[in-house]
């Protein structure tokens, strides 16, 4: 998979991918993240990309021209599955949205900015209008970065079998059970017992117990959705 990311700030987005399970996962050749400097394309003397709205007082507007020129250098060199553009007014991500990114061969993410980018960019080039949450980031680079996180784990090959997605909170519509590591009791706190007694049938079952209550309690929305799909 190929993730060309679109930013005019390409320093905020070198860390994240840069460490961990995703650089290892370019590292193999399981992804390929490649960070676009939005001001390269900007045929302006000052390298500008932005520019006052016609409604007045609603602030600086990504302009068309260089996003037009980068999205159009990109499709020259190979096709595009999706065209995505970060905004918190664009439909919520969550895991089913990961999944089907994860499927697809080359993306492209536009990093949202200022006031927003002119409409004829949406009407025209952008396939997925994606927003992380509702509140408001000072613009897209930490959602593409989240976006980018959650799809390229989900790539065949990036995860071990131990932290396997399909383990995932969320895959099943479930949250995930308590976990604990040794030592089995710390200054008088005690791991359950039921996970000392080598009875992995008992194990099992209490995880799926304990998955169900934490859903109920932190996620009645998820819980609601999960019974509804074991009905
Ligand atoms: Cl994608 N962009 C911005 N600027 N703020 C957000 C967001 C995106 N998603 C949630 N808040």
């Amino acid at each position: 998979m190929r993730i060309d990311i679109i930013t005019v700030l390409p320093e905020i987005l070198e860390g994240p991918f840069s460490h961990s399970i995703i650089k290892r996962a370019q590292k193999k050749g399981l992804a390929e993240i490649f960070i676009h400097n939005l001001r390269d394309y900007s045929d302006n003397k000052h390298r500008k990309v932005d520019d006052y709205s016609f409604s007045k007082g609603a602030g600086m507007v990504m302009a068309i021209q260089p996003i037009e020129k980068a999205i159009e250098s990109l499709k020259n060199e190979r096709n595009y599955d999706e065209i995505v553009f970060t905004t918190p007014d664009g439909i919520q991500f969550n895991q089913h949205e990961a999944n089907q990114l994860s499927l697809k061969q080359n993306i492209i993410i536009l990093c949202g900015h200022y006031k927003g980018v002119d409409q004829r960019v949406r009407d025209h080039f952008i396939t997925r209008e994606i927003s992380i949450g509702d509140y408001v980031l000072t613009g897209g680079e930490l959602a593409a970065a989240v976006i980018t996180d959650s799809v390229v784990r989900l790539i065949p090959g990036v995860l071990s079998d131990e932290t396997s997605a399909l383990l995932d909170s969320f895959q099943d519509n479930l949250l995930s059970p308590p976990v604990y590591t040794r030592p089995a009791e710390y200054k008088g706190m005690k791991v359950p017992d039921i996970l000392l007694s080598g009875n992995d049938k008992l194990i099992d079952e209490w995880k799926h117990q304990q998955a169900l209550e934490r859903t109920k309690n932190l996620r009645p929305d998820l819980y609601k959705k999960y019974m509804g799909e074991a009905d």
